[in-house]
């Protein structure tokens, strides 16, 4: 399994009151297969991601979130952040470009945690950015991009250290169908030709439809559909 999270809690606190989010949720994901989780606003998907992804960790009682063999919540922090950059990609909703970089530099912003030659990093980037349908507009930034055209910049980008496992928070959330699917095909291509795991967050059924399982977020574990 690339990703095996064992009886995950999550509470948040706010002013007094307790949100309980996750509440025993088990999650395995094989390499090569793709999970769609759904569930309504709140339920806890984006929550459930970062906790996926080393960016948020579960409550103390929870059992170990393992992701490609290595316990993310039970190394140190710098260990953690390593881990994230080689074995996670991740993919948002509202692409998370940095604007003030060009496409390339975007595409090659994982690499620098991991100390990767200059040169070496340029041509994977390049590569990555032809295989998206988007190197010719290495130079440009992000604002003279498309909604589609950014995204496909950022699954690049998430692919950057090829990584073992995408996360994808609703990253055709904010595109319409055509380009939206044309996004998924993009992204589905690639785990079947890489062995990537994939879960994906969707609010859309028909999408969910197109992974190989989906499960539905609720009452803060997550159930058949
Ligand atoms: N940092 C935080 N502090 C307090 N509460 C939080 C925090 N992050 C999330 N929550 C709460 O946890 C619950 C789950 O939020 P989450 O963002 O995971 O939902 P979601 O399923 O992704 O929703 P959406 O479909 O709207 O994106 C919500 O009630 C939210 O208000
Ligand atoms: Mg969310």
């Amino acid at each position: 399994m690339l990703i095996e999270a064992t009886n995950i809690y999550k509470k948040y606190r706010m002013r007094g009151h307790v949100i309980p989010v996750l509440q025993g949720l088990q999650c395995r994901v094989a390499a090569g297969e793709s999970l769609a989780i759904t569930g309504k606003s709140g339920a806890g998907k984006s929550t459930l991601l970062h906790i996926l992804g080393g960016l948020d960790r579960p409550d103390h009682q929870s059992g170990p979130v393992c992701v490609a063999g290595a316990d993310l919540y039970g190394v140190s922090g710098a260990k953690r952040t390593r881990l994230r950059a080689r074995k996670i990609g991740f993919v948002f909703q509202s692409y998370h470009l940095l604007p003030e970089l060009d496409v390339l530099d975007n595409v090659m912003l994982p690499a620098r945690a991991l100390a990767t030659g200059r040169k070496q990093m340029r041509s994977r980037a390049l590569g990555l950015l032809d295989a998206v349908g988007m190197a010719d507009r290495a130079g440009h930034t992000p604002v003279e991009l498309s909604g589609g055209e950014q995204q496909r910049v950022a699954i690049a980008r998430a692919l950057m250290n090829d990584p073992r496992v995408i996360l994808a928070d609703e990253p055709t959330g904010n595109l319409d169908d055509e380009t939206g699917g044309q996004v998924l095909d993009l992204l589905f291509g690639l785990v079947r030709e890489h062995d990537y795991a994939l879960v994906l967050v969707t609010h859309n059924d028909q999408v969910a439809g197109c992974c190989n399982r989906h499960l539905h977020l609720e009452n803060g574990v997550l159930v058949g559909t």
